[in-house]
Parts: C-alpha cells; structure tokens; sequence
C-alpha cells in the first residue's frame, strides 16, 4: 500500500503557476515505490501522468487518474579516464543545480544549457537546447522504467531517437518509458561551444579572450535572464513554440517577401524560422488578455498574468497561430504538452 494525495493540489508543480488539482498525486523515490503506485495505477485503469519539473507542461484545471512525480536523485560518476567521463544522475535532480556540480566537477559539455528550469528526468523528452547545444549532444544513454515490459530497460542514444525538440519519448512511444536516470558522456577538457552567434557576441563584448566554461556558464544565465522570464516570478515554460522547420523553397519565396526574416539553415537540409520573430511581427509582442499574455521581451514565451489557466493560454495560443498563418502562411507547433490533451 502506498499513500496517494488525493485532491492533491498542483499550482506550485507546474512553472506556468496555474491552479491545478490532480485527482491522486504521489512522489516516489525508490523503484519499490514506483512499481507500488504503477500497480495502483493499472488496477484501477487510471490515466497517469508522470511529473517532472513541470516546466514543459501545460496542465488543465483537473487531472483526472493519477500523477507520479518521479523524486529519485543523486549524481555519481560511473567511469572515467584522461579526456571525460559518464555521469549518472537520478531523474528527480534539478537540470540547473546538475549543471551547477558538472562546473564544480570540471565536467564540461553541458554549461550553455544553464539555467534551463525543470527536472534531469524530462530533459531528453523534449531535447532541450540553448545556445548551441542540445542535450543529445552529451547524452550517453538512460534507464527508464518500461511499462509495457514492467521492468527497468537501458536505452542507448540511438535508442532515443533524439530530434529537434523531440525523442522517442515524446513523439515515438509516448507514455510507455518513465525515465529514471541518465547517463552523459563529459569532457575534463573544455573546448567553448560559441556556435550560437549571440552568446559569442557577449563574451566578446567582456573582453574575454579564452573564454573558460564558468564564463560560458554565466554568459548564458545573464542571457537568459535578460530575455526569459523567471518561473517563479512570471509563470511560463519557456519557448511556447517550436521554431517552425521549412523547405529551401519556402524560405526563398519568404525571404523575398521579408527581407528582415530570421532563419537558420538546418542541418537537415531545411531551414529553421525564428518563430519569435514572426510572432514578434504579427504584432503580439507584449500583448496582455484578460489572464495571459505574450512576454515583452521575446514573444515566443507566452505568460500566465497571475489567475491563468490553460483555456486562456491555449485561446491565445490559437490566434497567434491564425494571425501567423494568414500573414505569413506558416503553421506553428504548440511545444509544451498539453495535459490531458
Ligand atoms: N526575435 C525577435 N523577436 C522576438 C523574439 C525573437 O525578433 O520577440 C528574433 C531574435 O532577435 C533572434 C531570433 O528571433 O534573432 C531568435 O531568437 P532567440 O535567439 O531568442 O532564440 P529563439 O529561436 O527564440 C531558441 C529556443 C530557446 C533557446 C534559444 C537560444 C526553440 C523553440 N527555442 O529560441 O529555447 O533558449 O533558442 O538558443 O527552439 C525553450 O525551448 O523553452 C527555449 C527557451
């Protein structure tokens, strides 16, 4: 027997702030524990969510079933030599604090994904990615728990599937894997990854000639800062759309018509539009309805105003999509999962 919450309430889990009750809510810690409550869960043929950091969730006001909040830490090194190292780290450990020991560790790899919120567990579900650098550029391999085989599987980087903004867990088999803890393969020699053009502009900016990765590590927080608004004091989750990936073609015939589009070619062969530019264009930037709005500063992050809830943040999601379809005839993707769907 395990002890569920019921009625548990949810506003301080999910980084948009919103007010949200689950039905039933627990935390585990130990696999005895998660196999308890996913004994519960299939007996009674509940719908689960499992809960991260909560910082790529859009949660409706009632989550009907169960929500598992997988707690499960620690940070161990598991093997290393002269030139890196793998790093385990539990599901349930914060992404920024972890990037914060790597620093200590003289691990590096992973410093431009500082500060990004949530929890090591739903990092490879959605790729993350700042600055140059996306998670599966480290990633080593995971365990995760596997629900159709009801027992703890390792899943190597091809495994994962790893995309833009996406893996196996989110577009592939979405539901089946509870990830448990992930492996990354670092590097004791630091070699800065400037790639991302404003990040190599701010560290030229300090006069600093051979950037170490504490610089790096701080050039990207004072970025983010600067355009991203902080969970606990403005909710969001981030980016609130993918940048949208289109074909040469599109690009051209866009590109004539918007000589200011900003767009990267992707190595794909397709072209990554900044979508904040094209919300920014449509207008929105800054827009504030009743309950949400659109961040004044970068418009791809949409915000809760204080007494948000998902219909409004979605009603507005909708007619930034209508109003960037009809000027620039690009559909946006929604990033964050919707819950329930
Ligand atoms: N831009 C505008 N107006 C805006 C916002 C952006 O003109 O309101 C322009 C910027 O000036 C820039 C371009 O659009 O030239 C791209 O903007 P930015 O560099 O801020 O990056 P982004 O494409 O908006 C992506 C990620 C972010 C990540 C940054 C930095 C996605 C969906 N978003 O944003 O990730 O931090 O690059 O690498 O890929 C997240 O996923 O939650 C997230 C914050």
């Amino acid at each position: 027997m395990i002890a569920w919450i019921e009625n548990a309430d949810l506003s301080a889990k999910n980084s948009l702030g919103f007010q949200v009750t689950a039905e039933r809510f627990i935390a585990v810690e130990t696999l005895e524990h998660l196999e308890l409550a996913l004994k519960d869960v299939e007996q009674n043929n509940w719908p689960l969510l499992i809960l991260g950091g909560g910082s790529n969730l859009v949660l409706k006001s009632f989550i009907p079933g169960a929500v598992i909040g997988v707690s499960l830490r620690g940070i161990n090194v598991l093997a290393d030599n002269e030139s890196d190292a793998i790093v385990e780290v539990g599901a349930g450990e914060n992404w920024h604090q972890f990037i914060g020991r790597l620093l200590e560790m003289g691990l590096h790899g992973l410093e431009n994904l500082a500060l990004i919120p949530g929890n090591v567990g739903a990092a490879p579900v959605q790729n993350i990615g700042a600055y140059g650098v996306e998670l599966s550029d480290c990633f080593h391999s995971l365990t995760a728990y596997d629900r159709e085989r009801a027992e703890l599987v390792q899943l190597s980087k091809k495994d994962c599937r790893f995309g833009y903004r996406d893996s196996l867990f989110k577009s592939g088999e979405p539901g089946r894997y509870i990830i448990w803890q992930v492996r990354f393969k670092l590097s004791t020699v630091y070699s800065p990854n400037l790639s991302y053009r404003g990040l190599k502009d701010y560290i030229e900016q300090q006069g600093i000639i051979s950037p170490q990765s504490h610089d790096v590590y701080r050039a990207v927080c004072e970025i983010r800062q600067s355009k991203l608004p902080t969970p606990d004091q403005i909710g969001n989750v981030g980016s609130f759309f993918e940048n949208p990936l289109v074909p040469e073609s599109t690009y051209q015939q866009l590109k004539q018509q918007f000589p200011d589009l900003i767009a990267h070619p992707d190595s794909s062969g397709f072209y990554k539009l900044a979508a904040g530019w094209l919300i920014d264009q449509a207008g929105w930037k800054g827009y504030k309805a009743a309950k949400v709005g659109v961040y004044d500063k970068q418009a791809l992050v949409l915000i809760n105003l204080g007494e948000g809830d998902a219909d409004s943040l979605l009603k507005l999601a909708k007619s930034i999509k209508e109003s960037v379809l009809q000027k620039f005839a690009v559909e946006l993707r929604i990033e964050p999962r919707i819950y329930p769907a």
